[in-house]
């Protein structure tokens, strides 16, 4: 359950280490501003509203199990002690929902917003908006809890075991090798990795995503002090009462225990519009990533033009085409044999690859429903000295007399 002292200390903003915000100019300034803040006050009311929702969830069970006969109803003695069960972990989620958007107004270095004067009552979600929310739940799991290291090893561990390899502490200086780590969720990789000491950025684009990392991040240091009850939501597929039920405790380290001195900072915003200075990091590495894009070349260009010459590329994770089946979205859905022709096209060079590495993805170990994701894990190299030009990249767009005035790569 919530520390109750959690809001009160979270209050010191001084604490806190604010996150960068740089959002996507879609129209005006001004517009753009207005629809930003209409959107982080829709998902603070997501976070508000899940009590509510749960408990109608809950209200349905019940008056569904009253309206079976009463011989029915004998048979399942336990099942109104389930419900009642149930409802207890969904108020300890909604304490630490809270703690959550607490002082979320204030997270961002250089974006601030409105406090809510009207103090507005919670109003209903969309169900894809609540979808999100129970996601964002598990990923504490994921990222964490001890309950999550099995996953962690099997996805994160790889690309950290990269990066030692590539660039080995007793080769180089690590605290100046930069890597990014888009879409970094609630930032365990991104944390993992400036734990060995390298300089790491993560950078999220969703809100959910960033209330909940800067919260753990910056406000969570007892290692297991709070619990979740991220499985209390899945009503098929459990074998026990208890198995829907169950705790897990978070955070497993004390996300403060960084080395001293060291460079680890997240940034908000959607990753193709933050980062478009060239030639600027060492390593970018992406974990169920590069599937969330409508035009996954957008972020292979934009990774090409980010890295240094010589800089690397590792990428984990499945093709789940996030906009696959979302009406009026542009969704292009490369099969892995396409988008490898594309990096390498590009001008990348491929120099690892294992075709299938299997990893879950915030998994319910308890449940009779587990997916299983054979991913994809990749290195590539953007190189120090190109031979050509790429043959489809942003660079090759220059114009002919722009080309002629360009330093030879050879
Ligand atoms: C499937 S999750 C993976 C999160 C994390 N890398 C992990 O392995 O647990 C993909 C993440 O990318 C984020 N994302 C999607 N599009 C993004 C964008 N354009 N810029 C930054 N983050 C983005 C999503 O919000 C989500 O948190």
């Amino acid at each position: 359950m919530a520390d109750s002292s959690m809001g009160n200390e979270s209050a010191d903003q001084n604490q806190e280490n604010p996150y960068l915000y740089r959002g996507r100019t879609r129209c005006s300034l001004e517009e753009d501003a207005k629809l930003e803040r209409e959107h982080f006050w829709r998902i603070i009311n997501v976070f508000k509203y899940y009590r509510i929702y749960v408990d109608e969830r809950l209200k349905r069970c019940e008056r569904q199990f009253l309206s079976l006969p009463r011989r029915h109803q004998q048979l399942l003695s336990g099942y109104l002690d389930k419900l009642a069960e149930i409802r207890r972990c969904m108020e300890c989620n909604h304490k630490i929902l809270q703690d959550i958007v607490q002082n979320c107004t204030h997270m961002f270095e250089n974006m601030e917003y409105d406090e809510d004067k009207n103090k507005r009552r919670a109003g209903p979600s969309s169900t894809f908006d609540m979808d999100k929310l129970k996601s964002t739940i598990k990923q504490f799991v994921r990222d964490w809890s001890e309950a999550g290291k099995a996953e962690r090893d099997s996805c994160y561990l790889p690309i950290v075991e990269e990066i030692q390899k590539q660039f080995p502490p007793e080769k180089c200086e690590v605290s100046e090798v930069k890597v990014l780590v888009p879409g970094a969720g609630l930032g365990r990789l991104a944390w993992e990795i400036a734990n060995l000491g390298y300089a790491c950025q993560g950078n999220e684009w969703s809100f959910f995503m960033l209330f909940s990392s800067n919260f753990v991040l910056n406000r969570c240091e007892k290692e297991n002090a709070l619990t979740l009850y991220p499985w209390i939501h899945q009503f098929s597929n459990n074998k026990m009462s208890g198995d829907q039920t169950r705790a897990v405790t978070f955070p497993d380290v004390n996300p403060n225990d960084l080395p001293p001195e060291c460079d680890f900072s997240m940034t908000a915003g959607d990753f193709l519009e933050v980062y478009t200075d060239p030639d600027m990091w060492d390593c970018v590495a992406t974990c169920f990533f590069i599937d969330t894009a409508h035009n996954v070349i957008e972020y292979i260009e934009t990774i090409w033009n980010i890295l240094k010459p010589g800089g690397i590329w590792i990428n984990l994770g499945p093709l789940l085409y996030h906009f696959e089946n979302m009406a009026n979205e542009l969704s292009i859905e490369l099969t892995y044999e396409e988008m490898k022709e594309a990096i390498i096209k590009c001008g990348f060079v491929l120099e690892m690859e294992r075709e299938s590495v299997l990893t879950t993805y915030t998994e319910n170990e308890r449940s009779m429903l587990k997916y299983l994701y054979d991913c994809v894990f990749f290195v590539v190299r953007k190189p120090a000295v190109r031979h050509s030009s790429p043959e489809n990249c942003k660079e090759s767009e220059l114009k002919d007399s722009d080309k002629k005035t360009e330093p030879s790569t050879t």
